[in-house]
């Protein structure tokens, strides 16, 4: 119970710490292209170090502590058996118990010992399952900053896009990605956004279907602010087709199924169109 309280926290504080490492690596792919224009992958990997040095730090000596349970038990369980061999033989000679009596206790504790042996161990694995599922339920649990108001719009009617006077910052970062942006897009008008990697075209095109709220401003799809529609009905008139193939192995299956696929339709002569 005691290897279990001790290991508990810093298993947490493992998770937690994994998270770091999945946002030190999820920022990294995400700017690869930033990353490489201006030479920054000694301090990307260097970022990667530190974060993965914590775990490693952390993790170690929450398996010290976990590890002396092999050991203590071991402990126990040999020191038992010595004092009963000790006492048992003392017994037998004083002839206060027989042989028989003597081997069937003998076989009765070791079994009780081992059983122990593997609850502890079983106890010290829970200490690990208990920090990670709540984890996951702390994740899954956590709520979404964009919420539905309770009177949604449920229908889109114009494809008329509006950004007034929009500002935004993702939330954990220090500086604005977008100021001040005036556009307006009618329905049915095709434009281009022109702008070096990492100056936010993106950033602009997701405040459409609203996977973030803006900062300040208002972006309107056929005249209302984007956050008075219901997020259903919003996402489902409002499609991003992103442009790096972020489903790269898709089109590679769809080739390899198309190649396999085509002998069987040929031999059923209903050729794809
Ligand atoms: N989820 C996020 N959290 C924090 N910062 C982000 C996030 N997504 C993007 N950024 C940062 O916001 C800036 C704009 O990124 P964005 O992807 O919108 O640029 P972009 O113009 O689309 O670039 P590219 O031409 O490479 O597609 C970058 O500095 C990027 O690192
Ligand atoms: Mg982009």
């Amino acid at each position: 119970m005691l290897i279990v309280s001790k290991s508990r926290p810093l298993f947490r504080q493992v998770f937690k710490r994994y998270d770091q490492l999945n946002r030190v690596v999820r920022e990294n792919l995400r700017g690869i292209r930033v990353v490489k224009t201006y030479g920054q992958q000694d301090a990307e990997t260097a970022k990667f170090k530190t974060a993965s040095g914590n775990i490693f730090k952390v993790f170690s000596k929450a398996q010290r502590i976990v590890a002396l349970n092999m050991p203590l038990m071991q402990l126990v369980i040999n020191t038992t058996m010595l004092l009963l061999s000790w006492f048992g033989a003392k017994l037998i000679v004083g002839q206060q118990l027989e042989v028989g009596q003597f081997v069937s206790l003998f076989s009765y504790s070791t079994s009780i010992l081992f059983s122990l042996n593997m609850l502890s161990m079983i106890f010290s694995q829970l200490s690990v399952s208990q920090a990670s599922a709540e984890r996951v339920v702390e994740v899954l649990n956590s709520d979404s900053a964009i919420v539905d108001k309770p009177t949604a719009l449920t229908s889109v009617a114009t494809g008329d896009i509006d950004f007034d006077d929009v500002s935004f910052r993702y939330p954990d970062t220090k500086t604005d990605q977008l100021q001040h942006i005036d556009l307006h897009i009618k329905s049915g008008q095709t434009i281009g956004i022109i702008g070096e990697t990492g100056t936010s075209k993106s950033t602009l095109v997701e405040l459409i279907p609203r996977l973030y709220d803006v900062t300040a401003g208002a972006v309107r799809v056929a005249g209302n602010d984007v956050r008075d529609y219901d997020l259903k009905t919003l996402r489902d008139n409002v499609s991003v087709v992103l442009q790096r193939p972020r489903c790269s192995p898709v089109p590679s299956a769809i080739i390899s199924s198309g190649v396999t696929l085509l002998p069987r339709m040929k031999r059923s002569s209903t050729l794809p169109s």
